[in-house]
């Protein structure tokens, strides 16, 4: 590959080797958060979107820890990606043992878990629209052991601390970046 890879190139990977479309969705929305955190920070918005849209490309085929990134970076490098990008999207799993050393690798981590955990919220509320769930709400479900049982609370809350964000304002700037595309997410969009 002579340049870095574009959103088109990303999106025809993450689609070579997923069709799940809770795994597509979960794509687009980290992809949000990081376009949204990217400029925020006054990064390269491009290079955080198309990181988190293929961050997790090759889970539906390798969901385990064993195999889950262990595979996927070998194939990005094999396809001549970027190393540093190619790390950061090893860091989002610990066990992966590589640093989240880069604001880009911290911003991964920190939207990851959360962005699943948002959608939960949405889908539970009978407007199911992501842009009205409530900081405070979230917080509550996030000590209520029995909702979105699959999402690590540990990771949200160390996510939000290694990026060095207020919990709740971490929770609203995402929540307000996936609402940007809730009709991908397919939530419906704010109530008018
Ligand atoms: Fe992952
Ligand atoms: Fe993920």
């Amino acid at each position: 590959m002579s340049e870095t890879p574009t959103r088109d190139e990303a999106w025809a990977l993450l689609r070579e080797f997923t069709d799940n479309p809770s795994l597509i969705k979960h794509a687009l929305g980290v992809e949000a958060a990081m376009r949204a955190y990217a400029r925020h920070f006054g990064e390269d918005e491009a290079s955080w979107g198309v990181v988190g849209l293929v961050h997790d490309f090759d889970y539906q085929q390798n969901p385990t820890e064993t195999t889950h990134l262990h595979v996927g970076t070998r194939i990005l490098r094999e396809r001549g990606w970027p190393e540093d990008w190619v790390r950061a999207i090893a860091s989002h799993a610990d066990y992966m043992g590589v640093p989240r050393d880069t604001p880009m690798a911290k911003t991964l981590f920190a939207v990851d878990e959360l962005s699943g955990f948002l959608t939960a919220a949405a889908l539970v509320r009978p407007d199911k629209a992501i842009a009205e769930v409530q900081v405070k709400s979230v917080k509550k479900k996030l000590k209520d052991k029995a909702f979105a049982r699959g999402v690590n609370r540990d990771d949200v809350r160390r996510g939000a601390e290694e990026l060095g964000v207020d919990l709740g304002e971490h929770i609203a700037f995402v929540r307000d970046a996936m609402a940007t595309i809730a009709d991908q997410l397919e939530l419906p969009p704010r109530n008018s």
